[in-house]
């Protein structure tokens, strides 16, 4: 009965699935997962991978964000599993005011299905983002997520996620929206997105007068477009990834190395996982070395996600239309966007073995495994398209991205 009124309630239930099929599920999840709703404090704390955090479920289950170490409780945040849950999101595209068109993938018809799952680390419980909450973790702090269009995809959820209980103010956007900065009044908090699509330096190569799309990447030099403005953050979250994956040329020192999916015979193809690698290495020493940056700097390492394109991609009518998230089994550990999070946090976790300048944390935001089974959130065709292309790529609005702002939040509270 309780689960039957939250349902009610719900705002965004409204238009959900026919009755007869929504109480199947709601029974069968009743069986599933008797703690979900009920007043039971779900067992268990949780900690991550950076620091011990512990949450306590209370009984009207809001949870509550404890401190302590209870090492033999610990939870691994980033492995776990998607489950039912019929509270659906915190927002909708009617309470979020800067929910961007091309995320709003229930106006283009999307349907809402899954908006209905959580993400549940194995043996405890992760908290949903209590906006007021992130709020006061972050409060006078300047937060900015460096990275391309995903790491653009994150702050503009977690602009929704905020929005819940401040407006915020627009301070700064640049035409094409590759850098943004927005204000919350309420806690004195910055939000900035930096555009960079390789972290180093690259430049698009020009044939015959046309752009390429193909890249000169400097894999040795930081671009200056987004580390010149590292001073006066508090929290950067670094991720990259998904421009490698094209004929690009590789340089080190100045001198072209290699390639990545070349026809060149005479360059070695290192493939993107390589360079990758070597992006990381190269901005993690960066910022480690950083003397102007603030003392205390958190540096997030949010790992890679691939795109979940079947039979093609964005230029040849590769599309995506699952209706459920993947199965495990479904899903392959031993492919390149694997190899590219092993090698993130491998990289992290030289940078976090060195000393570094001024008490800086470098701290990982796992997403990989999660997101790797979300085939199912992405726009697809519901989003004002291109003739037929569909984003398989970019997240939807409400959706699965904003666990990283979920996950983000019990990050920033264990590193204050
Ligand atoms: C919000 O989503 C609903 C579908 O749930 C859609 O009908 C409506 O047009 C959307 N509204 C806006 C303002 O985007
Ligand atoms: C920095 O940004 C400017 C303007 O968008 C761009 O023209 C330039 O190529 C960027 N620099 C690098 C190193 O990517
Ligand atoms: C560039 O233009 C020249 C002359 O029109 C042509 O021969 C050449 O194939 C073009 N190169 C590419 C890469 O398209
Ligand atoms: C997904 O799209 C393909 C190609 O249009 C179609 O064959 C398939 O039945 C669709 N699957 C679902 C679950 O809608
Ligand atoms: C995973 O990849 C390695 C080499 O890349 C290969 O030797 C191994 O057989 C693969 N394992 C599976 C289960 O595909």
């Amino acid at each position: 009965m309780d689960q039957w009124m939250v349902i009610k309630k719900s705002t965004v239930c409204s238009f959900l699935l026919p009755p007869l099929i929504l109480s199947t599920i709601i029974v069968l999840h009743t069986l599933n997962t008797s703690n979900s709703f009920t007043s039971i404090p779900p067992k268990g704390s949780l900690i991550d991978h950076n620091k011990n955090a512990i949450y306590e479920v209370t009984k009207d289950n809001s949870q509550v964000l404890l401190n302590g170490n209870h090492d033999e409780e610990a939870c691994d945040l980033f492995v776990g599993s998607w489950i039912r849950d019929f509270r659906g999101s915190i927002y909708s595209n009617r309470t979020c005011p800067t929910l961007p068109t091309l995320k709003n993938c229930l106006k283009h018809g999307k349907d809402p299905d899954y908006i209905f799952w959580r993400w549940k680390p194995d043996g405890c419980d992760l908290p949903r983002l209590n906006p007021s909450m992130f709020l006061s973790i972050v409060r006078g702090k300047k937060l900015a997520f460096i990275g391309d269009s995903l790491a653009r995809n994150q702050m503009e959820s977690l602009l929704c996620l905020l929005s819940q209980v401040d407006t915020p103010v627009n301070k700064h956007k640049d035409a094409d929206e590759k850098f943004q900065t927005w204000y919350f009044p309420s806690s004195d908090f910055t939000l900035m997105v930096m555009w960079t699509e390789f972290l180093v330096v690259a430049n698009e190569r020009i044939v015959n007068g046309t752009a390429s799309n193909s890249f000169d990447i400097h894999l040795d030099k930081i671009n200056g477009n987004w580390s010149d403005k590292l001073p006066g953050l508090h929290i950067a979250i670094i991720s990259s990834g998904n421009w490698f994956f094209r004929t690009n040329y590789l340089y080190k020192g100045g001198k072209l190395v290699g390639c990545i999916y070349c026809r060149d015979s005479s360059l070695i193809d290192f493939g993107p996982v390589y360079a990758i690698k070597s992006a990381f290495t190269a901005t993690f020493e960066f910022i480690s070395r950083c003397k102007e940056c603030e003392e205390g700097m958190v540096i997030v390492l949010r790992t890679y996600t691939p795109s979940h394109f079947e039979h093609g991609s964005w230029f040849n009518g590769g599309y995506c239309n699952r209706s459920q998230p993947l199965s495990e089994s479904e899903v392959s550990f031993n492919e390149s966007a694997w190899k590219i999070r092993e090698s993130q946090v491998e990289e992290l976790g030289k940078v976090q073995s060195v000393e570094r300048e001024g008490k800086k944390k470098f701290v990982l935001l796992d997403v990989s495994k999660a997101m790797m089974l979300r085939a199912d959130g992405h726009p697809g065709s519901h989003w004002p398209r291109i003739r037929d292309v569909s984003d398989c790529l970019h997240w939807c609005l409400p959706g699965p991205i904003d666990l990283w702002n979920e996950l983000l939040m019990v990050i920033l509270k264990n590193n204050q």
